[in-house]
């Protein structure tokens, strides 16, 4: 059955409850997943909801994906993202996972579940709550504590992905329990048959797996023959894996490193065959696509494309199908934005990712190799089990290598060619020698820098018969009583493709220069030709269906879009395509005028809802008579022209601050990892429910000779800062530095205090932490733990006892803490800097009271300011953009300045630019935060320590993604000010 048939089956049926005999639709056995008895390769790549806050732009992944030939999308859920407070749970909105499930089933693609507890992800915290962090009890063990706190979270996220699943009214086939648990302890196996058991408690049925970090055999199924000391108790065994290579420091891709054999040509013994687990399919649950770039790089993320990027793709994917690896999902498909107080300490705002959808929703050229992939891989089903056949001779050359595989059950033949060792970038010539199902076959082929092919031989494509092709094949249609196939090579290289006929038939070249030769004995219709644009061959009689026979070079193979029994090429996107009656409805996108030819047994076409004149081609196609229309050209205001309205935003350092309302801190329950000195305060900000953003404190102590130095321990995560106020007065300001692999994320800043601390009388000491994120707990050490803000400080004279002068400490952090005053935009919008408390970030805020000025003549301040202006966009309907906020020159990554500022759009926290760490200088705003046709609030928080240079920069609105296309967004709901600060 085909997927679109199996999930409108699903959608018919959708019980809520499984009847206990109900029929598994999901099976496997040790070669490959079965959905409905089918053996399915599984090829999937990862989107982040949480890190896309635009619900309807969730359907324009969805559909990239799969226009880019997927056929799955695994997705991450953040227990964080919907947890304020211990209790408190949000799935509404941007926090509406039913709504992403339910579009993933309404776009035709299959869901692999990942739900945490834990996921890691460069999430703060690795996903875990803000209030997780103050459970005494060690994360991700049997402690009662954290497990009753998992349950609290699986009570609700687990029956949400059981009405998803497969047959029950969604397209969820598997389903992650736990995220890379490296500890193997008894403790640890109790933790995860408590997860198993709650999963299967609360109504999902799929296979379940774990994701190990690497092939490493952890938690490999209870039911292997594999001898552990501590089996998983799920059904499957999953790993992760990101080989490849990084980008070089000077930001060039590097060669890498060959490609892993993690299956069938890989390590033997008791964990050999296709996976870890002999029993259980091979399953790569994470491959990298991509890699997170950190605070303080090069910027990293077009290199990271291209690393893994074209030839990448096609060798590193390769190898793993050839392997046998019949499960491959992709990190990341698209990797978004970690907007707000998402980021953990290792990243910046931008989680592009290098991945095949860039950040502004572009496709990357890469994704055009991957259609290529993807529509292959769907094409033949045979590949969904592989073992190894004899090896092939190769004479010619010794830099390639070719992995020969066949199907079990019908024989059919995946030849894999490599360059050998596989990151190798030379070129070679050579010949294939090799017995294949219709006899022994030898063929030329070539190879050239960084690339492989995945040939297939002896198999039934449609209603034709593959002997070999030197050409890689792309996709098949049944097109009425005709076949369409479309072969494609590099350009410029000679092919041959041989069929097999019980008699001669008659070949047509529609287009082209094709040569072909029948040898009567074997029955071989041999076609030679050399790639170039495409060639079109119509083959008829010989006792098989009419075959047209379309042979495009890479460029025009990947101009190829596929559905069901439909082939269209030249817009940019293709999304969908539905038949009704003789009529095709196509929706996408252009990027530019563009042709449409299309193929499918249909009279009339519309494009995006018009319709379209066409006239037949002799090749079976419809061709648009007028290209589809451009996009027009889109002018954006100038934020340097506007009038732009200004605040000074640290009041708490001054003397005489109202902090009546803080919270007193020090005596509440500390459970974080660093604590400070016995007997000293708990100033740690997670102990008084301030779990993300910026924390202010405010201590007054007696004036005292001692007074003369402070020394401040504090957290604040990657890039994160610490600014002391003595009276009014900024003492100085300390930095955290970014970089890998571990960010420093604590700190101790000394300040020589000024005189007046010496003086006799009350102080003030005000201290803002700019919190940049929470641990992962990646190594299960509750590294989430580590404390933020302030851990301890001592005001002494050098020499003298460290805590000779008592303080008494006050703190605030985001306006009602876990209490979440803005529900919407939610726990990681926003922290506790004085204009977020008094909502200057929200729409509607009445700053007519404010000096207005031109963003050219701000000064540079001491503390945080904020600059507030309104700007209206008009998008042209029916189109589709990113538009972006871009800060000073995006050519340097660093600024000689020093400051750094908060991104709100229509009160949403869309990043950190930090000037003097870098590197992300650009910030996609997604259309629905941003009003496309409308009135849009701009509010930007610039911290700095007031130094001459330290001013903000020139900011401007950019275009970073345009087409004529796209999907229909809504804005997003928030509230405005009026709606949190109403008036009495
Ligand atoms: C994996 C992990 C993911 C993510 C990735 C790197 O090991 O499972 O959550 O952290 O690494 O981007």
């Amino acid at each position: 059955m085909s997927l679109a048939a199996a999930l409108l089956l699903a959608g018919a049926a959708a019980p809520q409850v499984a009847p206990p005999t109900e029929v598994p639709r999901v099976t496997f056995d040790s070669r490959s997943l079965r959905i409905d008895g089918n053996p399915t390769l599984i090829w999937s790549s990862e989107f982040h909801p949480f890190r896309l806050p635009s619900p309807d732009l969730w359907r324009d992944i969805l559909q990239k994906m799969k226009a880019s030939g997927f056929n799955t999308v695994a997705i991450y859920i953040d227990w964080g993202f919907h947890s304020p407070k211990k209790g408190v749970y949000d799935f509404t909105g941007i926090r509406d996972v039913e709504r992403v499930l339910t579009m993933a089933q309404e776009e035709g693609l299959y869901v692999i579940t990942r739900a945490g507890p834990y996921v890691n992800a460069e999430l703060s915290r690795g996903g875990f709550p803000g209030w997780l962090v103050n459970q005494p009890g060690k994360a991700r063990t049997d402690d009662p504590e954290y497990l009753a706190a998992v349950d609290e979270w699986l009570d609700r996220i687990n029956p949400i992905i059981a009405r998803h699943q497969l047959g029950r009214g969604g397209s969820v086939i598997l389903h992650q329990i736990e995220n890379e648990l490296a500890l193997t302890t008894p403790a640890q196996g109790r933790y995860m048959q408590h997860l198993y058991d709650k999963a299967r408690a609360d109504g999902i049925t799929v296979p379940m797996f774990h994701n190990d970090q690497g092939r490493n055999g952890y938690w490999v199924p209870k039911s292997s023959d594999v001898l552990l000391t501590v089996p998983g108790p799920q059904e499957l065994y999953a790993f992760d894996g990101y080989p490849g290579g990084v980008c070089g420091v000077d930001n060039k891709p590097t060669r890498g490193a060959p490609a892993p054999d993690w299956g069938l040509y890989g390590p033997g013994g008791a964990r050999g065959g296709a996976s870890a687990s002999p029993k259980t399919p091979g399953f790569i649950a994470e491959f990298g696509g991509g890699w997170f770039d950190y605070w303080g790089s090069n910027g990293m993320y077009p290199c990271n494309a291209i690393q893994r990027g074209s030839g990448y793709q096609r060798v590193f994917y390769g190898t793993n199908i050839a392997n046998g690896i019949a499960i491959q999902s992709i990190y990341m498909g698209y990797g978004g934005t970690s907007w707000g107080w998402l980021p953990a300490p290792v990243v910046y705002t931008s989680y592009d990712y290098g991945s095949a959808i860039d950040e502004a929703r572009n496709l990357r050229p890469k994704a055009l190799e991957l259609k290529q992939i993807g529509q292959f891989l769907q094409a033949v089903p045979d590949l969904a089990r592989l073992e190894k056949a004899p090896p092939v001779t190769i004479t010619g050359s010794d830099a390639v290598q070719v992995y020969h595989d066949r199907n079990p059950d019908t024989d059919a033949r995946l030849l894999f060619v490599a360059p050998k060792p596989s990151n190798a970038t030379g070129d070679a010539r050579f010949t294939i020698t090799a017995d294949l199902p219709d006899g022994r076959y030898s063929f030329a082929n070539e190879l050239h820098g960084r690339d492989a092919k995945l040939l297939v031989a002896g198999v039934n494509l449609e209603r034709q018969r593959l002997v070999y092709s030197t050409s890689e094949l792309q996709t098949t249609i049944r097109h009425g009583a005709e076949d369409v196939a479309l072969f494609y090579g590099r350009a410029g290289e000679s092919g041959e493709t041989v069929l097999r006929y019980t008699s001669a038939p008659k070949v047509t070249v529609v287009e082209g220069e094709v040569v072909n030769a029948f040898d009567a004995a074997k029955g071989d219709l041999r076609l030679t030709y050399t790639h170039n644009g495409l060639a079109r061959v119509r083959i008829e009689g010989g006792g098989r269906a009419p075959l047209l026979l379309l042979i495009g070079d890479v460029a025009a193979g990947q101009s190829f879009f596929r559905q069901e029994a439909l082939l269209e090429r030249g817009p940019a996107l293709v999304r969908r395509a539905t038949v009704r009656g003789n009529t095709l409805d196509l929706t996408g996108d252009t990027e530019t005028a563009a042709p449409l030819e299309v193929w499918g047994r249909v009279r009339a076409v519309r494009w995006n809802g018009q319709a379209v004149p066409v006239t037949h081609s002799v090749s079976g196609s419809l061709i648009a008579r007028r290209p589809l229309p451009a996009p027009q050209a889109l002018a954006l205001p100038d934020l340097m022209a506007a009038t732009w309205r200004y605040a000074e935003g640290s009041p708490e350092a001054r003397t005489n601050f109202d902090d009546a309302s803080w919270t007193v801190a020090g005596t509440a329950r500390n459970v974080a990892t660093i604590r400070p000195p016995t007997g000293q305060p708990n100033l740690g900000a997670d102990s008084y429910g301030f779990h993300d953003g910026d924390v202010w404190y405010r201590g007054r102590f007696t004036g005292s000779p001692q007074a003369q130095t402070a020394t401040i321990h504090y957290g604040a995560g990657g890039a994160g800062m610490l600014q002391l106020f003595l009276d009014g007065q900024l003492v100085g300001q300390h930095e955290l530095a970014g970089g890998l692999p571990r960010p420093i994320t604590t700190g101790v800043a000394e300040f020589a205090l000024p005189r007046e601390a010496q003086a006799p009388g009350e102080h003030v000491l005000a201290a803002m932490v700019r919190v940049n994120g929470h641990n992962w707990d990646l190594d299960v050490d509750d590294a989430h733990k580590e404390p933020r803000g302030l851990i301890s400080v001592s005001l002494a004279r050098p020499g003298g006892d460290s805590f000779a002068v008592p303080i008494a400490w006050k703190i605030q952090g985001r306006a009602s803490g876990e209490e979440l005053k803005d529900v919407a935009r939610g726990p990681s919008n926003n922290g506790g800097l004085y204009g977020e408390r008094m909502g200057w970030t929200l729409p509607g805020f009445p700053d007519g009271a404010w000096p207005s000025l031109k963003l050219a003549d701000a000064k540079p301040y001491t503390g945080t300011s904020w600059y507030r202006t309104v700007f209206d966009l008009s998008v042209p309907k029916g189109e589709d953009a990113t538009i972006g906020l871009q800060i000073g020159d995006p050519k340097t990554p660093r600024s000689p300045g020093r400051y750094r500022m908060l991104i709100f759009v229509n009160g949403w926290n869309m990043g950190q630019f930090v000037a003097n760490v870098g590197p992300q200088r650009v910030f996609p705003i997604p259309d629905g935060i941003l009003h496309h046709r409308g009135r849009n609030t701009l509010a930007l928080a610039v911290t700095s320590d007031g130094a001459p240079g330290n001013a903000i920069e020139p900011v401007k609105l950019v275009t970073l993604h345009h087409v004529r296309g796209g999907v229909a967004v809504t804005d997003v709901a928030a509230p405005a000010y009026r709606d949190l600060y109403p008036t009495p």
